[in-house]
């Protein structure tokens, strides 16, 4: 690919600062990384930031419950968050907190521009009000009786039930989650952006040809926002009423700017941030109107709606450029299903890198990415079986083979030609199309082109037969010419994965001693040079860790949802002085009640007969905690304490089930009374 040098800036979406990264994450931030490494490159002037969403109502209450100030929460989080990236070798030039000078900044100048223009309206909405806990709710806060279908337990805004959209107003038997009481429903003004105001103006984006006449979104998207347009577009709530972590609006006391006005502006404030430091960028060059720097947000699909309307509506009411493109990817699922704790599938980032190499999965996502919105299916044996076959069976066993011939017989050097130079220039010719395809985000089709020359690579030297040439004193020079096609092969294809694998390709550098492996580089071979000696670049991903990662990442740690039953066979079975170690007894529940900020825990306090114990159950889905009052349980009384988020859990209540919903208490007849023990 010949073109001159591009500017570009990148952000990939900031995640919130109140939990932490999982693999789900991961696929957006790879997925970015991988383009931005690749731009860069091609020599590209490429900037990559990003930042912690540090703002909004569950990070006040977060903090809140686990007894420490907004801000030092986001500091810890944000140091989470900032380890788990570095160590999967997202190369951000910035990582930035929404909570920032810059960012108040940048808020308070658009929202400053929107309302000289007259974009901003004020006006009266009454909200669901916690009288308890004294503050407006969101509608996810609420919880109640479905007004369509009846259905329990569900949220103030959808039931997840019938699919019907309300507001918390309409539920019957409404409760704040957070206290348990009926809320009150109080008028308060809010200030909203006309959103309508820029239809036209969106509408004229969207049919740019942005640059070399791509679109700004990808088609499913324009569909999308076709709907929105048609259905009318609505004013945007941008306040919150005190008490609310977040900026509070200019002049406006007790009112704040909702946190997705201003998380957006994060990456406008990041990138400030950046410039201050950094005297080759231009903050002002990059962000306004015409600008020939080009600004592409990577998101998933769940927040499309607000990067494709809010943002570029915000952007261009305050007199910024727009986006050049907002690339929307699908979802992550496990083994062909959601994410999910119960069975280990729900992998945080640091969960993962305690097992397994982050080079596998940065691969693994690779090859099942695409410029498309389509979710993507992570499946652990095809990870084994790809990264096994392919990365490390393909890929690095070409320069293990050939590198030990090399030193074994040959002093370490490569031959001063050649021997296939048709071969290599075919390899080195997929450049351009290799190019093209990073460029269009279809990693998994540049990947399947990659592997197509590692396949012909090993070809090559299978046919020549190096190991039986060795043999041959007389054969030495042909084999230094075998393995010098197979490591000059074996250097174009490190150089095509570089974006991908960044840390094996820095090994590989190190092993062929030839400086960067540059993308304009593959076309001229390495010749007459000496190599180091090979050390493994990659290794087998070994299935037992993928099993360890799993097990670490079960439910277990957060309640007693049980795991699902294993096939017992003979050997695994336990002997009765085993069993006889376990202390289960009756237990009477005294008193049961929600545990705040843990969606499935129930606090639960029993009485064993010889005193009352405090255990928390992840039943919550399945049992209302005033139901289970008086009723008879079964606990393993002699379990180690466990120390959790929201306190020690002094036992395990023991249930039957799947999960979720599907739970069952194991219960006892009448007339066995706590304490009793279980036979
Ligand atoms: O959905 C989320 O996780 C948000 N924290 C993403 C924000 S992206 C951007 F707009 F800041
Ligand atoms: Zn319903």
């Amino acid at each position: 690919m010949s073109e001159s040098t591009r500017t570009l800036v990148v952000t990939s979406a900031l995640p919130y600062a109140n939990g932490p990264i999982h693999i789900g994450h991961m696929v957006e931030y790879i997925q970015t990384d991988i383009w931005v490494r690749f731009q860069r490159g091609l020599g590209h002037h490429c900037t990559y930031v990003c930042a912690d969403d540090g703002h909004g109502t569950p990070i006040m209450l977060k903090a809140e419950q686990e007894g420490m100030t907004p801000e030092a929460l986001i500091e810890k989080i944000g140091e989470e968050h900032r380890a788990d990236f570095r160590d999967f070798g997202i190369s951000f030039d910035h990582y930035h907190t929404t909570h920032s000078p810059e960012n108040r900044a940048c808020s308070e100048l658009i929202y400053r521009r929107l309302n000289e223009a007259g974009h901003i309206v004020r006006k009266d909405i009454d909200q669901a009000y916690d009288p308890i806990k004294a503050m407006f709710l969101p509608d996810r806060y609420v919880k109640g009786t479905c007004p369509h279908c009846g259905a329990p337990d569900q949220y103030g805004d959808n039931c997840e039930v019938c699919g019907a959209t309300y507001s918390p107003a309409d539920l019957a038997d409404a409760v704040s989650v957070l206290s348990g009481e009926a809320p009150e429903f109080r008028s308060s003004e809010h200030y909203f952006v006309r959103l309508a105001d820029f239809e036209p103006v969106l509408r004229q984006w969207l049919a740019s040809g942005g640059l070399n006449g791509a679109a700004p979104v990808q088609p499913e998207i324009a569909n999308k926002l076709g709907e929105w347009f048609d259905a009318g577009l609505q004013d945007w709530d941008i306040s919150r009423d005190a008490p609310y972590f977040g900026f509070e609006i200019p002049g406006v006391p007790g009112k704040y700017f909702y946190v997705w006005l201003d998380a957006p502006i994060g990456y406008m404030a990041s990138f400030r941030h950046l410039c201050e430091r950094r005297p080759d960028l231009d903050f002002d060059g990059a962000w306004r109107v015409g600008s020939e720097a080009e600004l592409y947000h990577f998101v998933g699909k769940d927040i499309a709606y607000f990067h494709t309307l809010f943002w570029p509506a915000l952007l261009h009411g305050a007199g910024f450029r727009m986006p050049t493109a907002v690339f929307v990817h699908g979802f992550l699922t496990v083994n062909g299903q959601k994410m999910s704790k119960r069975t280990g599938t729900f992998v945080r980032a640091r969960t993962y890198l305690d097992h397994l190499d982050p080079e596998y999965l940065r691969y693994y996502f690779a090859c099942k990415l695409s410029g498309g919105i389509d979710d993507l299916d992570l499946s652990f044996e095809d990870f084994c079986r790809r990264v096994n076959a392919d990365l490390v069976g393909k890929v690095v066993n070409i320069a293990a083979r050939c590198s030990s011939f090399i030193h074994r017989h040959l002093g370490g050097r490569l031959s001063a030609r050649l021997a296939a130079p048709d071969l290599h220039r075919e390899a080195a010719a997929a450049s351009d199309r290799i190019a093209a395809l990073y460029d269009a985000r279809e990693f998994g089709k540049a990947m399947r082109e990659v592997m197509a020359i590692a396949d012909r690579a090993n070809r090559y030297i299978d046919e020549r037969k190096p190991w039986v040439l060795a043999k041959d004193e007389t054969k030495r020079e042909e084999v230094r010419d075998v393995c010098t096609v197979g490591l000059n092969l074996f250097r174009v294809l490190m150089t095509f994965l570089k974006p991908v694998l960044p840390r094996t390709a820095e090994r590989a550098e190190s092993f062929l001693r030839s400086g960067g492996l540059a993308w304009d580089a593959v076309a001229t071979p390495l010749l007459d040079h000496d190599i180091a000696r090979f050390e493994p670049l990659l290794t087998r991903v070994e299935p037992k860790k993928i099993d360890a990662m799993v097990a670490d990442s079960m439910e277990s740690g957060e309640g007693s949802a049980p795991a699902p039953a294993p096939d017992v066979g003979t050997e695994e079975r336990i002997d009765i002085a085993e069993f006889a170690k376990v202390d289960l007894r009756i237990a009477k529940i005294i008193g049961a009640k929600l545990v705040e900020g843990a969606d499935k825990l129930l606090e639960i306090r029993v009485d064993i007969g010889d005193g009352e114990r405090t255990v928390f159950a992840g039943i919550r889905a399945a049992y209302a905690p005033e139901s289970l009052v008086g009723r008879q349980v079964v606990v393993v009384a002699n379990l180690a304490p466990r120390e959790m988020r929201f306190g020690v859990s002094d036992g395990m209540i023991l249930a039957a089930g799947p999960g979720g919903s599907d739970i069952w208490l194991l219960g006892v007849d009448e007339g066995a009374k706590p304490g009793m023990r279980v036979k």
